[in-house]
């Protein structure tokens, strides 16, 4: 396959976390091209300059007029879950917080009856709708976090929802045990047998059946504590999972402080990380997974200080944090326009953190995430003359195709079968 005349060529070339200047250099061709064989990029270049010898059979796409970008990465989503939660929105807008709505058994807590009585096959199929349409925006690979069970079964069964749809579905499906994302209901009065039950049982048994690659823990007030996410990240990072947590979503806790003391592969929200978290992020080189649209979507009037995280020299990647309380979105491209309206970063920027620093979030930097010799052909083509005209022209789905592993799997709108 040959994607040719491509006006804008946004390679996003590296292997590496991009800091500081460089984030802003997404490293653009203009009237570029790009050779795909097989499942790979085979060549990349400038007007037609291309070694390869066009074969009847050879599949060519003019892209004149297009952007082409790596297809996206969406490096924290929650996108397995049973029902969903419009109930909430009348709260919300009746100033009830969101700690608040899961205190008094709403928010996570009521996904997780959903997601309890939600059979496999069902779990499946909603979730697999929602990951065909984080590819009909041009999403290629995401990370899944369980966290809506709790319970053993309920969080197994997240967790093989995880791998089916790695296997079937077109998207990779990068899998994050999440079971402290809250307190069970039966566990309120003790917390620490909750605790200890996931250490001793539940955290071996995923590693044994290799049913995850990553843990998390949601380290908020009114949550997990400092010291609880530390003792269970820990426990994990012991048997050999990568850390990713949940910091500072809502409150200053020091939770990116511990991203950096457990040297995490990732620390994701960061709305409220103080100074000394963001320079604890830079010294480990923690990737900070941001998600504008829950800040949006929480009403807090506050997003997080993208800026400052950037010139402090911490790696910003960018996701949708998909889930049905604080961003019902599947769309990366939603993230793209509160990314720049409302954390105020460049589009080079925005698309260096979807694509090779979100690569680093799931750490998968030397397969995925730019467009080079060597990495897999995941590609998105959006009808958009330049990467400026993709953010600037907001609400609409820009897509034209998507390719993934070197094969079309969007076309006209539609997924191809
Ligand atoms: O990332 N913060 C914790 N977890 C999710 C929300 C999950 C939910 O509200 O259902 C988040 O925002
Ligand atoms: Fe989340």
């Amino acid at each position: 396959m040959i994607i040719k005349n491509i006006e804008c060529l946004v390679t996003c070339a590296g292997s590496h976390k991009k800091i500081k200047e460089k984030m802003k250099d997404a490293k653009i061709i203009e009237n570029g091209y790009v050779v795909i064989e097989n499942d790979i990029i085979k060549e990349v270049g400038k007007g037609e300059t291309y070694l390869k010898k066009i074969k009847d059979n050879d599949i060519v796409i003019d892209a004149k007029g297009k952007t082409v970008t790596p297809g996206l990465i969406d490096s924290h989503t929650h996108v397995v879950y049973g029902g969903s939660r419009e109930r909430e929105l009348p709260l919300k807008l009746n100033n009830m917080s969101y700690i608040d709505i899961l205190e008094s058994g709403g928010g996570i807590l009521s996904t997780v009856r959903d997601t309890k009585d939600a059979s496999f096959e069902k779990l499946y199929e909603e979730s697999k709708k929602r990951l065909d349409v984080m590819l009909l925006h041009g999403t290629t690979s995401i990370e899944s976090k369980s966290g809506y069970g709790l319970d053993f079964e309920t969080e197994m069964k997240m967790l093989e929802v995880n791998k089916k749809l790695n296997a079937i579905h077109p998207i990779n499906v990068f899998s994050t045990y999440l079971g402290a994302h809250a307190i069970p209901e039966e566990y309120k009065d003790d917390r620490e047998e909750y605790i200890n039950f996931m250490i001793k049982k539940v955290i071996p048994y995923v590693k044994e059946n290799n049913l995850a690659e990553f843990i998390d823990c949601f380290c908020e007030k009114g949550v997990y504590s400092v010291e609880e996410a530390r003792r269970i990240l820990s426990a994990g990072k012991e048997k050999g999972f990568k850390v990713k947590i949940h910091a500072d979503e809502v409150e200053s806790i020091g939770g990116a402080e511990l991203a950096g003391e457990l040297k995490a592969t990732s620390a994701e929200h960061l709305v409220a990380a103080s100074r000394e978290g963001i320079k604890a992020l830079a010294d480990n080189e923690v990737v900070a997974v941001l998600l504008p649209t829950t800040s949006f979507y929480l009403m807090l009037n506050k997003f997080a200080s993208a800026r400052e995280m950037i010139d402090s020299g911490v790696p910003i990647a960018l996701a949708t944090d998909c889930n049905p309380g604080s961003s019902p979105t599947e769309s990366m491209q939603q993230v793209m326009t509160f990314a720049c309206f409302g954390m105020k970063l460049f589009p080079q920027e925005i698309i260096n953190a979807m694509t090779i620093n979100a690569a680093c979030a799931v750490n998968k930097q030397k397969e995925i995430g730019s467009i080079e010799v060597g990495k897999k052909a995941d590609i998105a083509i959006f009808n958009s003359k330049n990467l400026n005209y993709l953010i600037y022209h907001f609400g609409v789905n820009s897509i034209d195709k998507v390719i993934k592993n070197g094969k079309i799997v969007v076309q006209d709108g539609k997924i191809m079968n």
